[in-house]
């Protein structure tokens, strides 16, 4: 059963600058919602009990946001106003499901997701990025029935335009499963187009094991002077660890990049 997730959320939004200069970028809306939600809301929908937030000193917005009691009460006491009611329980309800947890400096997604090692109860867990919103079907619940069917670790696959490779990380497959599940032989952080195995992307959403935390303990920085999650997976596949990539039949967004942040508030609209 997966029950936990985490979401790394102490990054510093620097492609959405200057909309994050003072402000946390999970927090932006969409479509008059802030992003965060629509995340909380497909875990929830997925099963998941429990969420840990890895946010930083800069961030503490975001837990803010969940934590402003007295603010909600103060109002609700004087205006009664049913919309700001059902909002408050909505984000009383978040707030009972959120765990917060420090990551120091920025030093990439595998250093954010070791910050969450003494917290994990079960071997696997599921991670979900934050920038990359899925709509129209809910992707962490695809990939539980998957990882449930097949025991093994999940990771979201999207096709690329082949052109566009160097800006992802990349899956070398090893064989596929069926129509929509692939099992992966590797794990390329941006390829150029001539040393990219395949056109199918790593998207946010992981469903991984616990001895992740191990591996990542020792990872140096890699691309760019982060450590990324991706490298521990690499690791993990060398030793024979079974991951599954899922292509996905959501609707990928791209909330990252301004443009596909404007974006992204146009098709929710739509739906
Ligand atoms: P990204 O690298 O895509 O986002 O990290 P970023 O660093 O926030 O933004 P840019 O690249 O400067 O525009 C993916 C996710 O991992 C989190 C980010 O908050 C984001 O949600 N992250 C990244 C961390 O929590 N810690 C890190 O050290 C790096």
């Amino acid at each position: 059963m997966i029950k936990q997730a985490i979401i790394p959320l102490a990054g510093l939004g620097t492609r959405l600058l200057p909309l994050t200069s003072v402000f946390a970028k999970e927090l932006l809306p969409i479509n008059g919602k802030p992003a965060i939600e629509y995340i909380i809301e497909e875990c929830i929908e997925a099963g998941i009990k429990e969420i840990i937030f890895i946010i930083s000193k800069k961030k503490e917005i975001i837990k803010n946001y969940f934590h402003n009691d007295k603010f909600y009460k103060d109002i609700i006491s004087k205006k009664k106003d049913a919309r700001i009611i059902k909002e408050y329980r909505k984000i009383l309800r978040y707030k009972k499901m959120i765990k917060f947890v420090y990551q120091d400096k920025p030093l990439g997604t595998g250093d954010a997701v070791l910050k969450t090692k003494k917290f994990i109860k079960d071997k696997f867990f599921l991670m979900l990025l934050p920038d990359d919103l899925i709509i129209k079907k809910n992707c962490s619940r695809s990939m539980i029935k998957v990882h449930k069917k097949f025991k093994g670790s999940v990771m979201a696959s999207l096709k690329v335009n082949k052109k566009t490779v160097s800006r992802w990380g990349i899956y070398g497959i090893k064989k596929n499963i069926n129509k929509n599940n692939f099992i992966i032989k590797s794990v390329v952080e941006k390829p150029n187009i001539k040393q990219a195995p395949s056109n199918k992307a790593v998207i946010g959403r992981y469903i991984l094991p616990i001895s992740i935390f191990k591996k990542l303990k020792n990872l140096k920085p890699n691309k760019g002077g982060e450590i990324h999650i991706t490298d521990a997976i690499q690791l993990l596949i060398n030793d024979n660890v079974k991951f599954i990539g899922h292509n996905f039949l959501g609707k990928y967004l791209d909330c990252g990049t301004m443009n596909g942040y404007i974006k992204s508030s146009m098709e929710i609209s739509k739906l």
